[in-house]
């Protein structure tokens, strides 16, 4: 069985006061994960992402089609208990520190007593947010807040996980521990469908990603299916010299397209560069 079955899903809104007409913001959307599976949504701003995932989590009723998590309808309050979401502009008490937060949605789901204090303590550790446990949200840094609505997301051992744009608005390095945090959460078996358009991050964790504009599914496939180009084909050398690559050259005559040296991502450059410089001041060497 699937754990998302979305099929032919509608919605439109009612436009502005005074304007009339009505918008359309999603237009017959079908897609489904499979029990363990991550599905990425990505698309431009307004495209319907986050209307898809609140009809998914039951905050907005589709108009026509239907949307089943693990073969219930999502009016089934059942699903409640199975779905975990960290909507797009999660709001905190910022007065709460994150282990009250925790203990916080933790009552809300049914938990207390000695199984709610082990669940924060897991949950804390899990998101890297143990030593920060005691400290109020107000002084959080916006990564360190979307780790505890992910925290939160997961606070009743959800079997679905559903994230609205996780790392937006977080740096590079933010982004990077909230993606490593989402692949352990796949290799637990979670099935998780999260939307975001910020390509890479998408291309790094889900197995399908769907690509969404103006409220239809315009692709969809796996990282690998969507981004192959049929028509050329990329060789990788290493230290070639220029005798086998006017070699090489020669021998593919009008099939010959470029040679360029291979590149690193901006991200993996900045990423490993701060590591290394950290690395560098743990050990005591002077800035330079
Ligand atoms: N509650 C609402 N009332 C009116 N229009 C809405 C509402 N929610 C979303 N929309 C409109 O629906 C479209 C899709 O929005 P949304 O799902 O938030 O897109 P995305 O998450 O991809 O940015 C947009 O045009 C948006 O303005
Ligand atoms: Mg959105």
């Amino acid at each position: 069985m699937n754990a998302v079955e979305i099929e032919n899903v509608h919605k439109s809104f009612r436009g502005h006061r005074g304007k009339g007409g009505m918008v359309y913001a999603v237009k017959g959307v079908s897609l489904s994960i499979p029990s363990g599976g991550v599905y990425g949504l990505i698309g431009p701003n307004g495209s319907g992402k986050s209307t898809i995932m609140k009809m998914l989590v039951g905050l907005l009723s589709p108009h026509e089609g239907s949307c089943r998590v693990f073969g219930r309808p999502t009016t089934d309050t059942a699903n409640r208990r199975a779905i975990g979401f960290l909507p797009e502009n999660p709001y905190f008490y910022k007065f709460l520190t994150g282990e009250e937060t925790l203990r916080f949605y933790g009552r809300l789901c049914g938990l207390g007593g000695r199984a709610l204090r082990e669940r924060v303590g897991e949950l804390l550790e899990l998101v890297g947010l143990k030593d920060a446990a005691g400290r109020r949200l107000s002084g959080y840094s916006k990564g360190m807040l979307q780790r505890i609505g992910l925290a939160q997301a997961l606070v009743q051992d959800p079997q679905l996980l559903v994230l609205d744009e996780p790392t937006a608005g977080v740096d590079p390095i933010g982004s990077r521990i909230i993606r490593d945090m989402i692949l352990e959460l796949k290799q637990r078996g979670l099935t998780i469908f999260l939307c975001s358009h910020l390509l890479e991050q998408v291309q790094e964790v889900c197995d399908r990603v769907g690509i969404l504009y103006q409220g239809c599914l315009i692709a969809e496939g796996t990282v690998d299916e969507l981004t192959r180009d049929a028509h050329t084909r990329q060789v990788t050398l290493r230290d070639p010299s220029p005798a086998l690559l006017e070699q090489m050259r020669a021998l593919a005559g009008e099939a010959w397209v470029s040679s360029s040296p291979g590149r690193l991502s901006l991200e993996s450059v900045f990423i490993s560069g701060i590591r290394t410089r950290a690395e560098q001041d743990k050990a005591g060497h002077p800035c330079n």
